[in-house]
């Protein structure tokens, strides 16, 4: 009998199929993925790979992206039903008003949003590149949907540009508290403050650094410091401590859970590929439109 990581190798090697993990689901998926990331890395392997089947261990958008990415190719979710509650906080009736009242507005659209919005918009950005992708473009005034707070972050950065902020946010790190920052930083007080753009402004200028999953992993292995105190979903505990295991990592607050991509488990993984369920349709008109404002990101972000 064959224990489900070797059920989950044969199926991948017979089906011609790849795993694809964000940081944010359980340690045992990251383990077996073959490529692990943030959402800027995922959508570049994604356009790239020649695999038949890609098997998006994460929430509903990033399947989606990839779908869109490649269109031809057979994209699973081991589980449907998760998804991230930022991807729904714009509005198309409001960008479309937006963009009649001034034809020279860009809609710059974070990655966390659904193929909807995607297709609507002029340019998506994801934490890891939406300052360089801002910059580069021709436009000065930017309508930046949906996260308020890394639209803020961008704001900071290029002020060069107007920037007029949608009002979503990310449950998971909007929730984290000045309070709670404090009292960490008094139980560990030698350990660096490293955050997600998705973080409050004013969690962010307490920071050390602010940076995507990816750039606060790279920092924390370029880093001296010892001790650091993370501020995003705690699933990117698991590389951090991989790749430095004589540093300690610390959670602001134990809430930092993104419960979605909790629900992705090596089982659905095994029963998806298995029987290929859970196929991500994307109707073909809106994929078309939002493959353009990704495809204008992955050559922006060059
Ligand atoms: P990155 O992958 O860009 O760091 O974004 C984090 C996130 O919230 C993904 O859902
Ligand atoms: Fe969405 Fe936040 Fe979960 Fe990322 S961590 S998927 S932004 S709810």
């Amino acid at each position: 009998m064959n224990s489900l990581r070797e059920e989950i190798e044969i199926l991948k090697k017979e089906k011609q199929a790849v795993i694809l993990a964000h940081y944010y689901v359980p340690d045992e998926v990251q383990e077996i993925a073959d490529y692990t990331g943030d959402s800027f890395y995922l959508s570049k392997i994604a356009k790239e790979t020649d695999a038949r089947i890609l098997v998006f261990a994460g929430v509903s958008f990033m399947g989606e992206s990839a779908k869109i990415l490649n269109p031809e190719k057979k994209v699973l979710l081991p589980d449907p039903t998760a998804d991230c509650a930022m991807a729904h906080m714009a509005d198309k009736k409001k960008i479309q008003q937006m963009k009649a009242e001034d034809p020279d507005l860009a809609v710059v659209c974070y990655i966390n949003s659904t193929a909807e919005l995607k297709q609507y918009s002029d340019v998506c950005v994801t934490s890891a590149n939406a300052v360089k992708v801002v910059k580069a473009l021709p436009n000065r005034r930017i309508y930046f949907i949906p996260d308020q707070h890394l639209g803020s972050f961008v704001a900071e950065q290029v002020p060069e540009k107007e920037i007029i902020l949608g009002d979503g946010y990310c449950p998971v790190h909007h929730q984290i508290q000045v309070s709670e920052v404090r009292k960490a930083k008094e139980e560990h007080p030698d350990a660096l403050l490293y955050v997600h753009p998705e973080c409050p402004k004013e969690i962010v200028e307490m920071a050390d650094y602010a940076g995507s999953t990816s750039g606060i992993i790279k920092e924390a292995a370029g880093s001296d410091a010892k001790e650091f105190l993370i501020g995003t979903e705690t699933g990117v505990m698991y590389e951090l401590q991989k790749q430095n295991p004589d540093k300690r990592f610390y959670p602001i607050q134990k809430e930092q859970c993104c419960y979605d991509m909790k629900k992705v488990t090596l089982e659905k993984i095994r029963d998806c590929l298995r029987d290929e369920t859970n196929e991500v349709q994307v109707d073909a008109s809106v994929s078309e439109k939002a493959k353009q404002a990704m495809e204008r990101m992955l050559e922006l972000a060059k």
